[in-house]
């Protein structure tokens, strides 16, 4: 009986110390060492747990940069495309891939539908939150392509393990690292003692057999995925799946990726036969109008490396309740207030005693300033109750003094307007050297103050 003891872990980086400590001496965190019980004198691992699934017995010796041959690396590439993209151009054979997300975001549909519309792939979907039948109700709702998927429900590494050396998969998902636990340590799963072991044994699995292994991870209060910070340095890749719950849309985002950029997104519509991947998003973000009306202005923005075009909904009105409200949905409320005071003191409207709201549509948070100057816009447009044509988009930041600032990636921004029948789009004069207007048939109108912009739009 090997013997037990406790020890305590850093919540933030993981680090292991034999007493308390208030700070990390690693990370240098404050206050984030709890106790946890460990076991000693157990080899520990994954090859303590199931020693001959690798079949790697040669010596690795260092080997000059210039040396190495480098090959193609071979992709699983997933039918679904947008996956793909998030990932760099799909599933690297290998790699360690972590998803995080809140609950009932869909992390599970995600992969499920995955691994059963790849095709030709035995896949391994280790369940430890759900029963069998479960998965076989959501595995109908999403398709009825039947590919090679095992569904396991287990928690016990060791065990898994021994699956995957009997079945000799091509992809793993375990669902969830936080619902795993090694027989090698003694605390409960998901204690960050237990994350950290589980996580390293499938990484040296995923390293030593080249089988990809896919982690689902559950984030906490603040959003980030929970367990030690380690566990993102141990994976390849980290992708965060968000959203709005009460909205349809879903958007992947990558993290971390050491096979690709991580500038890229991935878009899916939740419906009621699985994910939907929405390959032009800006289709589903601008909603169907028959008749204009005040108040709203589309932004061109960018989510990573796509183009968006987002509608900005704004409502200003008299103040009847004592203190003006201002209230922000999907736009950072404190933006909103310094482009309230820029409007206020650098075009002269008078906003002190209005109720402002401002909407971003389709439930998007967007921190790209360029969709400032749509954001003014919507608001001046609410203001004098006049409509802005339909077929007007904006892309611009807006400054303290009230000038229009040039934003990146114009051209894309442009092309994407261009591209959905608008018929014209506000930038910032000093974004006009970088544009080649003779790509483009859309007229570009370039405008350096803000109460410039009023003049064109309402002329
Ligand atoms: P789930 O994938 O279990 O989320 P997670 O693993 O991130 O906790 O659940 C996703 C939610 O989506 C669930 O509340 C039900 C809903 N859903 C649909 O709307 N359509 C579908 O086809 C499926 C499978 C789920
Ligand atoms: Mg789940």
């Amino acid at each position: 009986m090997a013997k037990t003891k406790s020890a305590f872990f850093c919540k933030n980086c993981g680090s292991e110390s034999p007493k308390w400590v208030g700070r990390c001496p690693a990370c240098q965190e404050w206050n984030t060492f709890v106790e946890e019980v460990v076991a000693t004198g157990k080899e520990s691992g994954w090859k303590a747990a199931i020693p001959k699934l690798s079949n790697k017995t040669e010596k690795v010796l260092p080997v000059k940069l210039v040396d190495i041959i480098k090959t193609d690396t071979f992709r699983i590439i997933t039918p679904d495309e947008e996956f793909n993209r998030v990932l760099g151009g799909g599933i690297v054979p290998g790699s360690i891939t972590l998803i995080g997300g809140e609950p009932g975001i869909g992390k599970s549909t995600l992969l499920l539908q995955v691994a059963l519309k790849l095709p030709h792939t035995k896949i391994l979907y280790v369940t430890g939150e759900e029963s069998l039948e479960q998965i076989k109700m959501r595995a109908d709702r999403i398709s009825n392509a039947s590919s090679e998927c095992y569904i396991f429900p287990e928690t016990n590494t060791q065990k898994i393990f021994e699956q995957i050396k009997h079945l000799e998969p091509d992809l793993l998902v375990i669902d969830s690292i936080q619902t795993v636990f090694t027989e090698l340590i003694d605390s409960t799963p998901g204690s960050i003692s237990q994350i950290r072991e589980c996580a390293g044994q499938f990484q040296r699995l995923a390293k030593e057999t080249n089988i990809p292994v896919m982690l689902v991870g559950h984030i906490n209060k603040e959003g980030e995925i929970a367990g030690p910070k380690l566990l993102e340095h141990i994976v390849d890749t980290v992708l965060q799946f968000e959203g709005d719950r009460n909205y349809i849309y879903r958007i992947l985002r990558c993290i971390k990726n050491r096979f690709g950029s991580t500038s890229e997104i991935g878009v899916y519509e939740m419906e009621g036969n699985g994910l939907r991947p929405v390959s032009n998003p800006s289709e589903i973000l601008l909603t169907q109008r028959d008749e204009a009306l005040s108040g709203i202005a589309i932004g061109a923005t960018m989510e990573g490396m796509r183009p968006f075009m987002i509608e900005t909904q704004a409502l200003v009105s008299n103040a009847v309740y004592g203190n003006p409200q201002r209230s922000a949905t999907g736009f950072d409320g404190r933006r909103m207030n310094m482009l309230l005071a820029v409007l206020e003191k650098r075009a002269g409207f008078n906003l002190g005693n209005k109720d402002v709201f401002l909407n971003i549509a389709g439930g998007i948070k967007v921190t790209d300033p360029a969709i400032d100057l749509a954001v003014i816009a919507a608001l001046m447009s609410s203001y004098e109750d006049e409509v802005i044509n339909t077929k007007i988009a904006f892309a611009g930041e807006v400054g303290l003094s009230g000038e229009i600032r040039a934003v990146n990636r114009i051209e894309q921004r442009i092309s994407e307007a261009e591209k959905l029948g608008f018929e014209k789009i506000f930038i910032s004069k000093y974004n006009k050297q970088s544009v080649d207007f003779k790509r483009f048939k859309i007229k570009i109108a370039s405008v350096s103050k803000v109460l410039e912009v009023h003049q064109q739009i309402f002329k």
